[in-house]
């Protein structure tokens, strides 16, 4: 069965990342499947994970939660999921910082996260 845990604060430095890390790597290690979204457009989770330069890549949770409310298919997971060491990633950068201010009106886009994890829950 898949859990889906949301680590959130508005505020910066009360170790957010660090947990989620931490958590997802322990969990990890302890045979579970896991996988990380990085939802932060610092992207230091992507970065501490091992994710090499995430401002190059093409796939990242933005351009997901754009193809979403666009209503474009997604690429394939493996296209889009980075294995590190003990947990995948969905790896984020800075062009997350728009998605609120471009996208944030549109209907429907506080579900697009969601449709981006659905069919992930029973791979
Ligand atoms: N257990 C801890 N004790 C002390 N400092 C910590 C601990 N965990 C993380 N930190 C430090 O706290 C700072 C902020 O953590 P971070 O996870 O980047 O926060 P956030 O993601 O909320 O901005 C980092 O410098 C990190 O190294
Ligand atoms: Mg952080």
């Amino acid at each position: 069965m898949c859990k889906v845990y949301a680590v959130a604060s508005q505020k910066g430095g009360v170790t957010k990342s660090s947990t989620v890390l931490n958590l997802a790597t322990a969990l990890g290690i302890m045979g579970k499947k896991v996988l990380a979204v990085d939802v932060d457009p610092q992207g230091s989770l992507s970065i501490c994970a091992g994710v090499n330069n995430p401002d190059k890549l093409t796939h990242t949770t933005y351009s997901l939660l754009n193809a979403v409310i666009d209503e474009e298919k997604l690429p394939e997971p493996n296209d889009y999921i980075v294995p590190c060491e003990k947990i995948d990633i969905i790896p984020c950068n800075i062009t997350l910082s728009v998605f609120e201010v471009n996208r944030g009106h549109e209907i429907g886009c506080e579900q697009a996260l969601r449709t981006v994890l659905e069919p992930l829950k029973e791979a």
